[in-house]
């Protein structure tokens, strides 16, 4: 007999294959997804620790799984990822949510299957969480979300240590998967009918420097971009330290990259980068910028901002928008920042009070939306060619897509063209899409 899982994912793209990931994992031993969690058997949540707002959302999920549990006691609720992976965390966990009574971490999703097996049998709850990575080198199956575009893990983990970040107590270190690896799962996904692929990593420029041999992430992009089928090569998330001036030349002469580029830039003060232990400077930012512009004029960057850094004073917050004002960005994610335990800013002294560090996320967020406005203008009056990605979150009667660029197209044709890269002329631009018109010729 078929039992039903419910999986709720938090956090980002890497959690997000990992859900898919033990989709596929559970779909090869008798379960089948539902859409409707009271009718699920198990409930898995995929949960991120980056910022405490992260946590407390799990948490309260969790709590509300409570009376789901009272009515059918036979449910198994499981919480795994980033959270769990941090140290003492289980009784916590339990001390709020006893019916919780599956958990484990980033590092053994592979044992899914087999931990869900023991429950059903023993009848006792399994709480593992290891050190080590057992399933980097795995071939693992994945039920994607969607057929036409794939996430693809090219590394785990992270070495950086900047000092705001859970991420490498929670990812572990650096490890890169073979290239040989990387090269078969992204020419089986074309052949699956994949068109886009999204290659995953905390920090893909410093893909293959844990090999002896000397392959880099250009050597992998250019690998990837002469796969046959292949239409669009994305990657994330790049970082302004490791991030080669060689690389730019890949992508402008390469026939798939996109052009758009995430490069996190966290803060415009140099000395605030180095609190952060961000190990570059605004100026080589902006030279990456410039360089990247000059190349690729078409270009569209995005980055990560965290305001109320531990010791940020006003100046050095004026420095971020000002580096915001002198790059103009096309988007960005920017966030308070959130003490994150274990971390070497933990201790900082000097924590930012959270009115002021609401305040200047809003002073910082009317720059960023009147830049996005900004690039999104010049695409009025413009052809560009959209990948249809499925049907509009806020009107059904409405197709949504996505530009090389990244930006989002919402547009009236039909469900079939989901999937198609499609040509569409730009009527309006608003701050965060694009609204346009199917070409006749489509
Ligand atoms: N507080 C706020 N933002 C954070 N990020 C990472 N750690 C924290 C933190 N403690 C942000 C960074 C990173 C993005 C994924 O999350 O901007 O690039
Ligand atoms: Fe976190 Fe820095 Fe690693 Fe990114 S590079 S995951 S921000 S420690």
């Amino acid at each position: 007999m078929y039992k039903k899982f419910f999986i709720q994912t938090f956090g980002c793209q890497m959690n997000e294959h990992d859900s898919e990931v033990m989709a596929g994992l559970l779909e090869e031993r008798f379960y089948i997804p539902t859409k409707d969690i009271k009718e699920a058997d198990f409930i898995l949540l995929n949960t991120c620790c980056i910022r405490e707002k992260a946590e407390s959302k799990v948490l309260s999920m969790l709590g509300s799984l409570k009376k789901l549990k009272a009515k059918k006691p036979s449910l198994i609720v499981g919480v795994c990822g980033c959270m769990i992976q941090q140290k003492n965390i289980v009784p916590k966990i339990l001390h709020a949510c006893p019916f919780v009574n599956l958990m484990f971490g980033t590092n053994n999703m592979a044992q899914l299957p087999d931990y869900l097996e023991r429950i059903e049998k023993y009848g006792q709850p399994v709480y593992e969480i290891v050190d080590e990575d057992s399933s980097a080198d795995l071939k693992l199956p994945a039920s994607r979300e969607f057929p036409f575009k794939a996430f693809v893990n090219i590394m785990y983990g992270c070495n950086n240590f900047c000092t705001y970040c859970i991420v490498p107590y929670v990812r572990g270190r650096e490890r890169s998967r073979k290239k040989e690896d990387i090269i078969a799962e992204v020419k089986e996904l074309v052949a699956d009918g994949a068109i886009e692929v999204m290659l995953l990593g905390q920090n893909v420029d410093s893909y293959g420097n844990d090999f002896k041999d000397s392959v880099s992430f250009a050597d992998l992009l250019k690998e990837i971009d002469d796969i046959p089928g292949i239409e669009r090569i994305r990657f994330m998330t790049s970082h302004p330290k490791d991030f080669s001036l060689e690389l730019i030349d890949v992508i402008k002469n390469s026939k798939h990259i996109c052009h758009s580029l995430h490069l996190p830039v966290q803060s415009g003060s140099n000395e605030v980068l180095k609190r952060m232990n961000r190990k570059y400077t605004r100026e080589r930012y902006l030279e990456i910028v410039h360089a990247m512009r000059e190349a690729i004029p078409d270009v569209a960057l995005t980055t990560d901002i965290i305001v109320g850094f531990p010791g940020e004073t006003e100046e050095q917050f004026q420095e971020t928008v000002d580096l915001v004002e002198t790059v103009g960005f096309d988007n960005a994610f920017s966030f308070i920042y959130s003490k994150r335990p274990g971390t070497a800013a933990e201790k900082f002294e000097d924590q930012i009070p959270l009115e002021i560090k609401k305040e200047r996320l809003q002073r910082l967020n009317t720059s960023l939306s009147k830049w996005s406005l900004y690039h999104n203008k010049k695409y009025e009056g413009q052809n560009v060619k959209v990948l249809v990605e499925g049907l509009s979150e806020n009107n059904d009667n409405m197709l949504s897509g996505r530009t090389d660029t990244g930006k989002t197209v919402i547009f009236q044709g039909d469900p079939s063209l989901i999937g198609k890269i499609v040509n569409v002329d730009i009527t309006t631009a608003q701050t965060w899409v694009l609204k346009g018109k199917l070409e006749e010729e489509n």
